[in-house]
C-alpha cells in the first residue's frame, strides 16, 4: 500500500495527480493514503481538489515546503513512503518580473524538503522502499532550432530564464541527494501540460478566456515559437508511473508527441471554439505583441525511454485534449470568476500593458 505526500497538489498538475491517485485506476491500485502540501499561493486553489474533499483516504495541509520542521512531522505523521514534489513558482513571465520567489521555492525549498525527506527515510523501517519523485521541465535543456532533435533524458541542461535555471538548479540538488546520499530520487522533465484548472496566464487559458470575451489575442513575437504539448492527465499517469516503477537515480522525459508553433495552436484553439458555438472567436482577434525577453524558440521532448520503460505513452492527441480543455472552460464558469480576482487582474495588467504596442494584426 502505498501513502503519498503531494507538494504543489492545489496547482494545476498537483490537483489532476491527486485525482488519478484517488481513482483506483490500475497504476494508482495500491494507493491508501494521499496528503496534500500546498502553499496555496495564487496559483494553488482548494476549489481544484473539491472533488477530493469526500475521500476518506484523501487530507490537505496549507504550508510551505520550506518549512522543515513542519516538514518533517507530516512525513513522520503520516508515514509517507511517496513523496511526489510539484510545488513550484512555474510562470516564466513572474519569473522575469520577479525572480526572488523562485529562487526560494525551487532552489530554497527544494533543498529543505530533500533535507526532511532524507531525515525522514532514514528513520523508516523499509527506508529502501522510500520515493522522491521530482518534477521538472523540459525548459532547463535550453531552446532547440528547427532541425535539431528533439531532449532525451541525456541532454546537457542549457536553463535560459530565470525559471528554469531555478528547475535546473533544483534537479540538481535532487540528483546530488540520491548520488551522495542514497535517497531515492527519481526526477522527470515533461513538455508544456494542458487541461483543465490551468490557471489564466499560460497560453491555452489566456487564450479561450480572452477569445470568448472577444478580446485581442497577444501572441509574443511572431508566434513561430513551438511547444510539444501533452494533456495533463497523462502526465498524471505518467507521474504515477515513474515513482512507483521508476528506478531510483534515473530520469524519464514525458511528452505529448504534439509539437506546434503558438500561432498554429491558437488558431485550432479559435476553431474549436466557433466549432462550439463562439462565433466571436475569430482570427481578427490574433495580435502579435513584444516577445518575452529570452524567449526559448523550440521544445521538443523524446519520451521514448518512459514509453520503453514504464509502459506509458500519452493517450489524448491535441485535437482531443483541446476540445476537453475548451469544454472543461465553458463548463466551469464558477471557477473562472474565482480565480479572476484582484491579483489575476494585477498579473494580466502588469504583463500585458507594457506589451501593448501592437506589432501586427492577422487579416
Ligand atoms: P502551478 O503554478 O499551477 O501550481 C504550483 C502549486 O505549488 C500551487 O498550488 C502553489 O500554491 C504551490 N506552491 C508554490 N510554492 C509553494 C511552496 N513554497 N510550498 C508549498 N506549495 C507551494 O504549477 P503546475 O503547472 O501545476 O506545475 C507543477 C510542477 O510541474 C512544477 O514543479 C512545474 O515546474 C512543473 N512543470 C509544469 C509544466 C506545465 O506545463 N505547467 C511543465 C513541466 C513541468
Ligand atoms: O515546457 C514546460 C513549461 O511550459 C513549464 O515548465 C512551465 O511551468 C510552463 O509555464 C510552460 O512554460 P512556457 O513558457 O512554454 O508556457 P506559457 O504558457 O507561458 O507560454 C507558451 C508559449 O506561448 C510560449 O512560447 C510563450 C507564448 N505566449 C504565452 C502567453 C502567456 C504567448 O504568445 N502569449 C501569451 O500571452
Amino acid at each position: 500500500m502505498k501513502r503519498c505526500l503531494v507538494t504543489g497538489g492545489a496547482g494545476f498538475i498537483g490537483s489532476a495527480l491527486v485525482r488519478y491517485l484517488l481513482s483506483g485506476q490500475e497504476d494508482a491500485a495500491g494507493v491508501s493514503r494521499v496528503v496534500v502540501l500546498d502553499k496555496l499561493t495564487y496559483a494553488g486553489r482548494r476549489e481544484n481538489l473539491a472533488e477530493c474533499g469526500q475521500d476518506p483516504r484523501f487530507s490537505f495541509l496549507q504550508g510551505d515546503i520550506a518549512d522543515s520542521e513542519r516538514v518533517g512531522q507530516l512525513l513522520e505523521e503520516e508515514a509517507i513512503d511517496s513523496l511526489f514534489h510539484l510545488a513550484a513558482e512555474s510562470h516564466v513571465d513572474r519569473s522575469i518580473e520577479g525572480p526572488e520567489a523562485f529562487i526560494q521555492t525551487n532552489l530554497v525549498g527544494t533543498y529543505r524538503l530533500l533535507q526532511a525527506a532524507h531525515e525522514h527515510q532514514k528513520k523508516m523501517k523499509n527506508g529502501q522502499n522510500f520515493r522522491f519523485l521530482h518534477v521538472s521541465t523540459d525548459e532547463v535543456f535550453g531552446t532547440l532550432g528547427a532541425q535539431d532533435p528533439a531532449f532525451t533524458e541525456e541532454t546537457p541542461y542549457r536553463p535560459n530564464s530565470p525559471y528554469s535555471a531555478s528547475k535546473a538548479g533544483s534537479d540538481h540538488l535532487a540528483r546530488a541527494w540520491h548520488h551522495t546520499f542514497g535517497l531515492p530520487v527519481i526526477i522527470t522533465n515533461c513538455s508544456n501540460n494542458y487541461g483543465p484548472r490551468q490557471y489564466p496566464e499560460k497560453l491555452i487559458p489566456v487564450m479561450i478566456l480572452k477569445a470568448l470575451a472577444g478580446e485581442k489575442l497577444p501572441v509574443y513575437g511572431d508566434g513561430s515559437n513551438i511547444r510539444d504539448w501533452l494533456f495533463v492527465d497523462d502526465h498524471a499517469w505518467g507521474l504515477t508511473t515513474a515513482c512507483f516503477r521508476g528506478v531510483p537515480g534515473e530520469s524519464y522525459n514525458f511528452g505529448g508527441r504534439a509539437e506546434v508553433s503558438n500561432l498554429e495552436l491558437v488558431k485550432t484553439l479559435l476553431s474549436v471554439l466557433r466549432e462550439l458555438g463562439h462565433p466571436q472567436a475569430t482570427e481578427k482577434l490574433i495580435s502579435f505583441v513584444k516577445d518575452r525577453p529570452g524567449h526559448d524558440w523550440r521544445y521538443a521532448i523524446d519520451g521514448s525511454k518512459s514509453e520503453r520503460e514504464l509502459g506509458w505513452r500519452p493517450q489524448e492527441t491535441i485535437g482531443t485534449g483541446l476540445r476537453r480543455t475548451v469544454e472543461w472552460y465553458l463548463k466551469n464558469g464558477d471557477w473562472i470568476r474565482s480565480v479572476q480576482d484582484d491579483g489575476h487582474k494585477a498579473w494580466m495588467q502588469a504583463n500585458y500593458q507594457g506589451r501593448s504596442v501592437t506589432v501586427g494584426i492577422l487579416n
